[in-house]
This record gives structure tokens, C-alpha cells and sequence, in this order.
């Protein structure tokens, strides 16, 4: 039997607020109806003034560990890696991992952040995972989370109707790679070339060495919607069929349940279509939270399951495409988990 990386934990979170698509409405020229039938969102949840990711990244991570520990093993414990995927880290500098380990009580582990947009989740499965096959870590907790919110230009009415913040987390630990749970292989790949699609242009050395103050609105996410919206279901079902042929999960042992990155219910029908599957098999869940970048596969896993959709002994297939460009799949058959929604609060607030 070869070593494997295996999911022995799942939780999520998005924050209380919700912004149901009429508060869009009456904000920006928009409307629910348009919303709804061009994407499929019908609201999302929005974090608090002087909440960060890390808040997020702390809550998904917290019920993901007592997810782990609720078989009643000792899976929550010897936990020594934390890889957080974000593109809103709380501060520019340093990554949030650390903090996010900290506050998780997971002091001292080696902790770091993974920025690949909306595909993160998958790039920090598949660096943890690796991680724990080659030896380096033992157990890990992979978390998504961002907070987009921060960065969208509050007078964009395409950019505003899609994103939502949210987290979701796995923990993961070594095993076998016949076990449930095991993660059975990814694909991942990049496009620089289109880096430009999915862009916040200032921030970064590339502004910063000019000296000068940055053009009004840079500060913001820019996002040419349509070209996205075409290489999203280009990408992500090339990736996610190169993998199903890989494994060779055809046949009678075909794929049950897609769990694609959320961004528009329109690309998860066209990339079913691409796979010849059927739309109950593609999990659906941004009708309730929107796009959450790097949150967005957790959270959506963690709906299916506690729903019922994704259950024990599913081949579960994730896949996701976003800013890069980059993409990126992942293959596992689905354990039985216990999920815990609002385990015990143990944790504090950063300070600072
Ligand atoms: N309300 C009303 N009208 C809107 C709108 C909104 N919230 N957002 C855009 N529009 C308008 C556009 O301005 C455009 O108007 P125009 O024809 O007068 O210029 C019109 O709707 C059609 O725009 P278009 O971009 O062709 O619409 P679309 O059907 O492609 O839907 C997106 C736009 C952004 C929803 C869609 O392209 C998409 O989902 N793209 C991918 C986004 C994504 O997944 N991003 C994250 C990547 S990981």
C-alpha cells in the first residue's frame, strides 16, 4: 500500500451578515432578477468593519480540527503544518497562517500562505498533501479563506453581485491510499499570459517602485467577466477529465459528485455538460454565499455533506480556476466525517 494523504476533518464559515441581492439593488444599478439569472447568487455574507481573514481562517479551521477529533481519535492533536490559500491575507506582510496557527492554539508549526485566487484550496491540498507523503509533516490543517469584500470597488455592480467572504478547512493526515479519505491525485496548471483577466493592479512592487500614488480605482479587483467566465470552464474541465483519465475513474466507477469552484451557476452547467454528467451530480451552493475565492470548494463540501448530497463512499472530484491564471483538480473517495458546526468558542481575538 502506498502513503497517501488522507481528509480526516471538514469545517466552514462565512459571517452573519448577509447581503441578499435587493441590498445590492437598491445600492447599484442592478437588480435580484438580473443577478439571479446571470449567476445564480441570490446573497452572500459579508465580514463586519475591522474583522480580517485570519477571523475567518480561525472559525473554519477551529471546526474543521473538532470535526477531526469527534470520531474520537486524537486527529485534532499533532497537528504540525497549517498552509492558509488567500489572496486577502489580514496584512500585506507577514503571511496570516502564522497568526491564524496561533490563535488555533498550533504556536510553534510551520505555517505559511498559498496565493492562487480562487484555485488556492486546490494548490494547498495538493502542497500539504505532498508534504505529508514526503515525510515533512505529519498532520495538517489546509485552509480557504478570503475576504473579498475588502478589495471590490463598492460602485462595480458585476464584482459586487458575485463575491462573498467565507472560509472553509480540511485536516489532513497520513495513511494509506486505499483508505477513505485518501486524496488519490491532482492537476493543477497556470497561464501567466492571462494574468491581467483577474487582477487588483496597485498594491504591489510593481506600482510601489513607481513612487507615485496609484490611479484612482486600482486599488480595487478588476475582472474582465466574459473572458473569465469562458477560460473558467475551458480550464477547469480540461483539468478535472485529465484526472478523472488518470485515475481511471470511468465506467461503472465513474465520478459522483463535482465540487467546482463557485463563481457562477452557468459555468458549473456548462463544465457538467463538458463532463457528461449529470446537474445533480455538480454541488451547488453559491446561490447562498456567492464566490468566496479560495473559501469556496470547502465550503461548498461542507454544505453537501451536512446535507447529505456528498456522502460517505462518493468519488468526489474538486476542481477550480481562478486568477494566474492558474486551475486545478483533486480526486477523493469521500470518508464518513462527522461534521461539528458550532463546536465549543476557545479562542481569542488578535489584538492588534
Ligand atoms: N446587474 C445588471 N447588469 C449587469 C451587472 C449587474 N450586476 N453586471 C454586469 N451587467 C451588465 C454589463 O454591464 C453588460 O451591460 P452592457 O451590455 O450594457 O455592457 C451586460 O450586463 C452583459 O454583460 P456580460 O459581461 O456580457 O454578462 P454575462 O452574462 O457574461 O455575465 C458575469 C457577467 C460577470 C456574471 C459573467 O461573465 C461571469 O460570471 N464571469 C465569470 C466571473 C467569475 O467567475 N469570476 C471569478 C473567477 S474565478
Amino acid at each position: 500500500m502506498s502513503r497517501a494523504a488522507v481528509v480526516c476533518g471538514l469545517g466552514a464559515w462565512v459571517p452573519p451578515r448577509v447581503v441578499p441581492n435587493d441590498v445590492l439593488a437598491e445600492q447599484l444599478d442592478t437588480s435580484d432578477e438580473w443577478i439571479r439569472t446571470r449567476t445564480g447568487i441570490e446573497r452572500r455574507h459579508v465580514i463586519e468593519p475591522g474583522d480580517a481573514t485570519s477571523d475567518l481562517a480561525v472559525e473554519a479551521g477551529r471546526r474543521a480540527l473538532a470535526s477531526a477529533a469527534a470520531r474520537g481519535g486524537a486527529e485534532a492533536e499533532g497537528i504540525d503544518l497549517v498552509v492558509l490559500a488567500t489572496s486577502t491575507p489580514d496584512h500585506p506582510c507577514p503571511a496570516t497562517a502564522p497568526v491564524v496557527a496561533e490563535r488555533l492554539g498550533l504556536g510553534g508549526v510551520a505555517a505559511f500562505d498559498v496565493g492562487a485566487v480562487c484555485t488556492g484550496f486546490v494548490y494547498a491540498l495538493a502542497v500539504a498533501a505532498s508534504m505529508l507523503t514526503a515525510g515533512t509533516a505529519q498532520r495538517a490543517l489546509v485552509i480557504g479563506a478570503d475576504t473579498f469584500s475588502t478589495i471590490l470597488d463598492p460602485g462595480d455592480r458585476t464584482t459586487r453581485a458575485i463575491f462573498g467572504d467565507g472560509a472553509g478547512a480540511v485536516v489532513l493526515r497520513t495513511g494509506d491510499a486505499d483508505e477513505p479519505g485518501a486524496l488519490l491525485g491532482f492537476d493543477l496548471g497556470s497561464d501567466g499570459a492571462g494574468s491581467d483577466m483577474i487582477t487588483v493592479r496597485a498594491g504591489g512592487s510593481r506600482q510601489r517602485s513607481t513612487g507615485e500614488p496609484a490611479p484612482e480605482g486600482d486599488q480595487y479587483f478588476s475582472m474582465a467577466g466574459r473572458a473569465v467566465f469562458t477560460e473558467a470552464v475551458l480550464n477547469m474541465s480540461k483539468s478535472a477529465q485529465n484526472l478523472i483519465d488518470r485515475i481511471g475513474w470511468t465506467g461503472d466507477a465513474s465520478v459522483d459528485r463535482v465540487v467546482a469552484h463557485q463563481a457562477n451557476v452557468r459555468i458549473l452547467r456548462a463544465v457538467g455538460d463538458q463532463l457528461g454528467l449529470a446537474d445533480e451530480q455538480i454541488v451547488v451552493n453559491l446561490d447562498k454565499v456567492g464566490n468566496t475565492v479560495a473559501g469556496s470548494i470547502p465550503l461548498a463540501l461542507a454544505d453537501a455533506v451536512a446535507a447529505g448530497d456528498v456522502r460517505p463512499g462518493h468519488r468526489v472530484l474538486l476542481t477550480g480556476f481562478g486568477g494566474g491564471l492558474t486551475w486545478g483538480s483533486a480526486a477523493l473517495r469521500w470518508p464518513d466525517l462527522a461534521l461539528v458546526p458550532d463546536p465549543t468558542p476557545t479562542l481569542r481575538k488578535e489584538q492588534s
